[in-house]
């Protein structure tokens, strides 16, 4: 029997998810995992490329596997793990890093953004792309749902597959990205994309006053009396002909439109709260604990075959 399609995607621990990170990336995967053999990781060495802080790193460690379950992953049936327990991720890495070129990396739009403000790109943020079609290429990985900001890190993903197979002979399959229209990039406050980096998010589990101060900052431009940064946010939540009839009710009424979007996520958000309240520190170990076992397990087998190919194994 031909095997199930694999699904891997992964979230960086780097803060608390917003709506962006939830509809762009979690949701499609929550959609869509049962069908498939699963992944679904948390990058804590991609957040690494960032954070300094170890308390506030495993703080958000333990915070997105919580978000994960509360979503809706069922852990039963997902093979649900931690980078930085497989380090069959950095050891490819390296492999894949060997096959690109600098000129191909500068390309990359994380690290021309970092350079384009002035600042000073760490080589981790230069390589990163790499640890992430490891990431993708470890599991022969079908579907990869993600925001269309990672559109090109899928591309880069599909070249380290072929500069290898080119080299080596065939073993990587060539993933493709899932990015769901309507979600690929969600708004934040301020009308660009939704970003950590931005300062502009809606955060998924904030608390109803977090929400509400979000929400209530949300820029109001408008064309013909419909706030379209509140709009395109709140047809997130609500089927677009229940929500032209309130807009078209409610023309320039900002607060009450922003009071009925309010209300609308938290009835999304609140039983997902109580979920992730009722996950405990120990609950998360085990899952992780679970998962690093069988990623490890997989990981293992596939750089086996990458080592056989390249000449290192005597
Ligand atoms: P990260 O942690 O920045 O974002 C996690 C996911 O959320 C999506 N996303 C959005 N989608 C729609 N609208 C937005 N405003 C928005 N903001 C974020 C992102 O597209 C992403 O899917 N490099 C990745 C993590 C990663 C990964 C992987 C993903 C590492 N290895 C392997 C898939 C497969 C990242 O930094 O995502």
């Amino acid at each position: 029997m031909a095997h199930k399609q694999r699904l891997l995607t992964g979230l960086q621990p780097s803060g608390t998810l917003h709506i962006g990170n939830y509809f762009g990336a979690l949701k499609p995967f929550v959609d869509l995992y049962t069908e498939y053999e699963s992944y679904l990781m948390v990058v804590d060495y991609h957040a690494l490329t960032t954070m300094r802080d170890p308390e506030a790193l495993r703080a958000a460690i333990f915070n997105i596997v919580r978000d994960y379950i509360a979503v809706g992953v069922d852990p039963s049936r997902v093979v649900l793990f931690k980078q930085s327990d497989v380090p069959q991720h950095t050891e490819l890495a390296w492999i894949f890093e060997c096959l690109v070129t600098v000129p191909f990396l500068m390309q990359a739009h994380a690290y021309k953004d970092k350079v384009a403000k002035g600042l000073e790109a760490n080589a981790g943020l230069f390589n990163y792309p790499m640890l992430m079609a490891a990431d993708i290429l470890l599991y022969d990985t079908d579907i990869v749902p993600v925001g269309e900001d990672q559109r090109q890190h899928i591309e880069y993903a599909r070249e380290a597959a072929s500069k290898f197979n080119n080299a080596f002979g065939e073993i990587f399959t060539p993933p493709t990205e899932k990015i769901f229209e309507g979600v690929g990039v969600v708004p934040g406050i301020d009308g660009k994309k939704m970003s950590k980096s931005y300062g502009n998010t809606i955060p998924l589990f904030g608390t109803r006053e977090e929400i509400t101060k979000a929400v209530m900052g949300i820029v109001t431009d408008s064309t013909g009396g419909r706030p379209e940064t509140v709009y395109a946010i709140h047809a997130l939540f609500r089927d677009a002909q229940e929500l032209d009839v309130l807009y078209e009710n409610n023309t320039n009424n900002y607060k009450a439109l922003k009071e009925a979007l309010i209300e609308d996520i938290e009835a999304v958000v609140a039983p997902m709260r109580e979920v992730r309240n009722s996950i405990s520190d120990d609950d998360v170990r085990t899952i992780l604990a679970n998962g690093a076992a069988t990623a490890g397990e997989r990981a293992a087998e596939k750089m086996q075959e990458v080592k056989a190919r390249i000449g290192v194994t005597v």
